[in-house]
């Protein structure tokens, strides 16, 4: 990374909110369910499906975990109703994990259940390596009452290949990502090669096992390597589908969709876009140089 990179990644959490919301808002739909709803359906136009996701995360208050849950029943009743192409991803914190897990779990039947009850899906999205366990409990509680409900692993993680082995068998739907967290060495890998390497053995260990894949990244290689892995191994194109982050690489989005293979967008939208956005940056510093220097140049 270059030094003007490692500047910008350290300075970001000090930098005004207007700022980070300026280079941000490629990566947020915008504040309403409305502009959710418009974003799915220029997706949609594009041949691509979505999952919604409404931004907040890290809940001290069992007030605002409700207010989630109701955010996410209009999201759910939205989706029936304008006809969207789209499923939910849920984050476990913002559900209440932080409060406690016997809160969190009842808020996140709550919204399971009314997705079963309308025929959507519920992703449930993988925090930091503090959550993981807590997470992959709830999922398995849900797993036994409903079956449209699947998780994340993260490839970063050193446990991910034995957890894929195991979901796999068990049939789960599964997200696999690299990781956005950025872990302690005992417990994650570091070097981005290896990372990669760690992606591709989780994901022949879920091609083995019976489940739905989602193959969650924006790294050409790795898109190359599940393609060949999937051949190699004889796993239908029914058995799994592709997802990027709105705002990332919509060329490859399209090269992705024009071979004949299921995108689906992740769609993050509300007031609460601060963390996500940073996150956002911080993974890609190279946005906020770009945008200084179209900046300056005007
Ligand atoms: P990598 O970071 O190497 O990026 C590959 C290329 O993509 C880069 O060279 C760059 O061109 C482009 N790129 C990547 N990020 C960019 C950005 N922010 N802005 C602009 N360009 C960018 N993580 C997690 O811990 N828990 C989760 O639940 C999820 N969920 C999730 C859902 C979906 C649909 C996606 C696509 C990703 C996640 N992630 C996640 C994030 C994931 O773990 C990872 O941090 C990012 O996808 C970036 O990793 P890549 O595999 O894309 O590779």
């Amino acid at each position: 990374m270059s030094v003007v990179n490692r500047l910008l990644k350290t300075a970001l959490p000090l930098t005004p909110k207007f700022i980070v919301r300026f280079f941000a808002k490629r990566y947020v739909a915008g504040d309403s369910l409305e502009d959710a709803v418009n974003t799915v359906r220029r997706l949609m136009g594009e041949g691509c499906c979505a999952t919604v996701d409404v931004l907040g995360e890290a809940v001290r208050n069992p007030e605002l975990a409700a207010q989630a849950v109701a955010a996410y029943r209009e999201v759910l009743a939205t989706i029936i109703e304008r006809k969207l192409d789209a499923n939910i991803s849920v984050k476990p914190t913002q559900m209440g994990l932080g409060i406690g897990e016997d809160l969190a779990l009842s808020n996140l039947r709550q919204v399971v259940a009314e997705a079963a009850r309308l025929g959507i899906f519920v992703r449930i999205d993988m925090e930091d390596a503090t959550t993981t366990e807590a997470t992959l409990r709830m999922y398995k509680a849900l797993r036994q009452e409903f079956s449209n409900v699947g998780v994340v692993l993260q490839a970063r993680l050193r446990r991910t290949l034995s957890d894929a082995r195991n979901l796999g068998q068990e049939g789960t739907n599964v997200r696999l990502c690299k990781g956005i967290y950025l872990e302690p060495r005992a417990i994650a890998y570091e070097e981005p090669e290896i990372i990669r390497w760690a992606f591709v053995h989780a994901l022949e260990a879920l091609f083995s096992g019976k489940g739905y894949v989602a193959i969650a990244t924006h790294d050409e290689w790795l898109i190359e390597q599940a393609l060949a892995l999937a051949e190699k191994m004889g796993v239908p194109k029914e058995r799994f589908e592709f997802q990027m982050l709105l705002g990332v690489d919509p060329a490859l989005r399209r090269i992705i969709v024009s071979a004949g293979h299921k995108l689906r967008v992740y769609v993050p939208f509300g007031s609460h876009w601060y963390p996500y956005s940073v996150r956002r940056l911080r993974e890609n510093p190279n946005i906020i140089r770009a945008g200084l220097e179209a900046f300056f140049r005007r």
